[in-house]
């Protein structure tokens, strides 16, 4: 029998199946389950896919346990550090960090599709004053493709890049168009002279009527926050768009469910719940009444910004992000801002507790990224079209992959049945 293989044998049967193990570069092994339903007959049960690989993949490793997490195997605090939101979207598409040749080309590409449609802005207007900006970004991103026809034929290796392009440059001139529908204000067009997260500022801030100067602190933080959420190989959203990508449905579609899948407060939607429980705590006096509120099973307050599904160590983009904060709220002279103590005070007092040091509940990126968000004056509402933002290089690359993956078939999981028997149909007047 080979050392690389897992038998499984069915006791009632007395068959068995020998499962062949599958070995990638960092991380556990996989036992290819493929052939458990043709020779044993059986599925397979895992509710949140806790042990299931969905896909084999070369982006984005983690190793939970130790805090690690690479992007095409570097290491995020080495490019949180050094690198830029754009070279990190290079290097995810491409698998390689960019020359400078490439990365001159790239950015030029990117930034010759920043503009969208004019008939494309019109329809923020078609929306209630105060809608949530996923709902708007959700449903603008799914609208490119009925104006980008030219980059929607998946099978064309061109298209595809075209459409990468098209999409993260685009990103933030709609994210530009749903900040300012929700603050009241005209729309601002990109400025191609600006680097991406400098333009990105200038799209939320500026004002027809006053001059607006990006303020070198917020440009930096911004990017680097960007760089964090880039990728995180097969969270929620991501698996979205791989299974909406595995029928053959155009990426913008992909990614729009992907939007969609983000906006959950489970997901990217708890840096909003952060900053919204960080209010309701109102002050240091009320957080042990809250940790407390987090421990009751009967109650369903959780600690937002804490616990992770894959790491049970602190998140390595929250020790950044927790730097970063401290260092954006003194150049910003707020160093004393009364919800950064509180979050200090949280944390502090969380990672003391028995219930969140057993369950290895630490601080996740979501922890503090929304402190630095409203340091540079982003409405609350806003913070996950932020994390859309960052994660859509990751979105679209891992999509490429899945095109190109030859392995690949329409994602179908199957399902334990446990509803009623066979029954037959009473008629109206019998029952
Ligand atoms: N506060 C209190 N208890 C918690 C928390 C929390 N934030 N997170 C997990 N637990 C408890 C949970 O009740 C369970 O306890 P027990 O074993 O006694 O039943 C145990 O810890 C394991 O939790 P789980 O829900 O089985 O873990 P999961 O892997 O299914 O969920 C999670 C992971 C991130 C959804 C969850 O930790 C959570 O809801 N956290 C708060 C929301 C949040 O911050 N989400 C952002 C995640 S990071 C960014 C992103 O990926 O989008």
């Amino acid at each position: 029998m080979s050392k690389d293989t897992v038998t499984v044998t069915d006791n009632a049967s007395g068959k068995s199946v020998e499962l062949p193990i599958r070995t990638g570069t960092h991380g556990p092994a996989t036992i290819d389950i493929q052939s458990v339903y043709k020779e044993l007959g059986y599925f397979t049960y895992d509710p949140g896919f806790t042990s299931t690989a969905s896909c084999r993949s070369d982006i984005t490793f983690i190793d939970g346990d130790q805090g690690i997490l690479l992007y095409r195997g570097y290491p995020i605090e080495q490019l949180a550090e050094k690198s830029s939101f754009l070279e990190v979207s290079y290097l995810l598409m491409y698998g390689d960090l960019p020359t400078p040749k490439e990365l001159d080309a790239f950015t030029t590409n990117i930034t010759n599709h920043t503009m969208v449609n004019e008939s494309l802005k019109d329809f923020f207007d078609g929306f209630h004053y105060n809608a949530h900006p996923m709902a708007m970004l959700t449903a603008v991103v799914s609208s490119l493709s009925a104006f980008y026809h030219d980059s929607i034929d998946i099978n064309d290796p061109d298209s595809r890049e075209l459409c990468a392009h098209r999409i993260i440059a685009k990103m933030p001139t709609i994210a530009g168009a749903a900040f300012k529908h929700l603050v009241g204000e005209p729309f601002v067009y990109p400025q191609n002279r600006l680097s991406y997260p400098a333009n990105l500022l200038n799209m939320l801030f500026s004002r027809p009527s006053e001059k607006y100067e990006i303020n070198p602190v917020a440009e930096k933080a911004l990017d680097q926050l960007l760089i964090l959420h880039a990728d995180h190989e097969q969270n929620a959203s991501t698996s979205t768009v791989r299974l909406a990508g595995s029928t053959g449905t155009n990426p913008f579609a992909a990614i729009a469910s992907g939007c969609a899948a983000l906006w959950g407060p489970a997901h990217g939607g708890a840096n909003e719940a952060v900053l919204r429980m960080l209010e309701e705590i109102g002050d240091v006096s009320n957080v042990p009444q809250y940790i407390a509120k987090a421990k009751d099973k009967d109650d369903p307050f959780r600690l937002m910004g804490f616990g992770h599904r894959v790491y049970k160590n602190y998140d390595p983009r929250a020790t950044i992000i927790r730097e970063t904060c401290h260092e954006v709220l003194d150049a910003l002279n707020m160093a004393n801002d009364p919800q950064l103590e509180l979050a200090v005070r949280l944390e502090e007092i969380a990672l003391q507790d028995d219930y969140f040091v057993e369950r290895k509940l630490y601080p996740n990126v979501d922890f503090y990224s929304g402190l630095i968000y409203k340091a540079l004056g982003i409405p609350t509402q806003f913070f996950t079209v932020l994390f859309a933002l960052g994660r859509t290089p990751g979105w679209i690359s891992q999509w490429m992959e899945l095109v190109e993956d030859n392995e690949q078939r329409i994602g179908r999981p199957r399902q334990l049945y446990t509803g009623a028997a066979k029954r037959d149909y009473i008629p109206l007047d019998q029952r």
